[in-house]
């Protein structure tokens, strides 16, 4: 029988991806979201893509009862899950600087309350969402999985702590195992189009700005900074195509299966692009003009940051494949055919069904 798994913030940007990988893989998802930052369009695209119904509950991690209501489903209809993906929690910076404890209660507390569910309920594998941002400044480059934890913002911490909270929860024992992806800076979309990035407000990240700029729905690119000490002044960062992540979800999940105890992997393609050469790369890969100036540098920023990617490689089998121009390519089809990303859609499904 196919294995099920619970995926919580499934209908983000990085789980509806990895939705489709997993089917695609053989694996049953189900879903727990509470749409905070999401609508149920996305999965209905990701049903497309697959071909496959997805099993969707609208509930907060946070919520015990939420929670008991998804496993005691699973139990009742079948088996129960043979492990959890845990994407669901806030992720923007400058937001976790100005409101911590509703981060540290949604990311820490969401956590805590997914881990008590899974003991009742006899689950001991997670895959757990982490970030490159716990390394904080870097004392070498590229960041290999033994430097330093040590971040620089709320979002950070609650990465950190959430970390530490599953290293504790899967050294007990009792053959449990937590598997913690540090992602880089997943850009790009699915080939199809169909599912990509969408954020709800002005982007923070850089490239769903540069794909906003492309599209007409923004004026121009920020860049933060000229004068770091990089190859033209500008940030370098390791971005990865979400789909190669989605990719490293299904060996983190097959990992598990196989292994006991706590680890810790990061996900990126261990080269360094700066912020010009991405928005070259953009404008040559689809011939959409993006226009920039330079503004000063963002507080808290580095002049760069990429991935030590062979323990990844090693252990978990998983190599990013794919390039920058597969990331520019890919997510302007999602831009370019979705300018106003879900809602659009949503809307008129709404109003079919009314
Ligand atoms: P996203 O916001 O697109 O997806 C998160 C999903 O979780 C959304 O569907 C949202 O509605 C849901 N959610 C939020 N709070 C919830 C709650 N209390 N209960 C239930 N569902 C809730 O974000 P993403 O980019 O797909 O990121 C997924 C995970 O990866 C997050 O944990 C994020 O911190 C982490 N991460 C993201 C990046 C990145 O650059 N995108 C980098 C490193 C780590
Ligand atoms: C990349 C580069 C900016 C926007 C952040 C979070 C991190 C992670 C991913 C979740 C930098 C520059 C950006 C713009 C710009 N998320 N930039 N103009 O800073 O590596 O990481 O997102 O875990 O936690 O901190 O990514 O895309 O924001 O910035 O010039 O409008 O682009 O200064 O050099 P970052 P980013």
């Amino acid at each position: 029988m196919n294995k099920r798994l619970l995926v919580t913030g499934g209908a983000g940007y990085i789980g509806t991806h990895t939705l489709v990988e997993l089917i695609e893989n053989g694996f049953s998802p189900v879903v727990l979201d509470n749409f905070s930052n999401s609508c149920p369009e996305s999965i209905r695209r990701v049903e497309e893509i697959t071909g496959s119904k997805i099993e969707v509950f609208e509930g907060d991690i946070c919520s015990s009862s939420d929670l008991a209501a998804v496993f005691d489903h699973a139990k009742a209809t079948g088996e129960i899950f043979d492990a959890v993906i845990h994407f669901a929690g806030l992720k923007a910076v400058g937001e976790s600087v100005a409101q911590p404890l509703r981060y540290y209660e949604t990311n820490v507390g969401g956590t805590l309350a997914l881990l008590k569910a899974m003991d009742t309920y006899g689950v001991r594998n997670i895959v757990f969402s982490s970030s490159a941002t716990v390394y904080g400044v870097p004392i070498r480059l590229p960041y290999d999985e033994g430097h330093p934890i040590s971040p620089t913002n709320p979002y950070g911490w609650t990465k950190a702590i959430s970390e530490r909270v599953l290293e504790d929860w899967a050294n007990t024992g009792e053959g449990r195992s937590a598997v913690c992806l540090r992602y880089f800076n997943p850009i790009g979309a699915h080939p199809s189009g169909r599912i990509g990035e969408d954020p709800r407000d002005t982007p923070n990240n850089l490239f769903p700005f540069i794909t906003q700029v492309a599209v007409g729905k923004r004026p121009f690119l920020s860049v933060f900074g000229n004068d770091y000490d990089t190859v033209d002044g500008t940030g370098v960062r390791d971005y990865v195509h979400v789909v190669d992540l989605a990719c490293g979800h299904v060996k983190a999940v097959e990992f598990g299966f196989t292994s006991e105890g706590f680890s810790a992997f990061n996900l990126g393609t261990g080269k360094g692009t700066s912020v010009l050469e991405l928005k070259h790369a953009f404008e040559q890969a689809t011939q959409a003009a993006v226009r920039h100036e330079f503004k000063a540098r963002r507080p808290g920023d580095i002049a760069a940051a990429f991935a030590s990617v062979q323990l990844a490689e090693q252990s978990l089998g998983w190599r990013a494949k794919k390039s920058i121009d597969d990331m520019c390519i890919d997510g302007w089809r999602w831009q370019s055919s979705n300018p106003d990303g879900y809602t659009a859609f949503a809307e008129s499904a709404d109003q079919r069904n009314t």
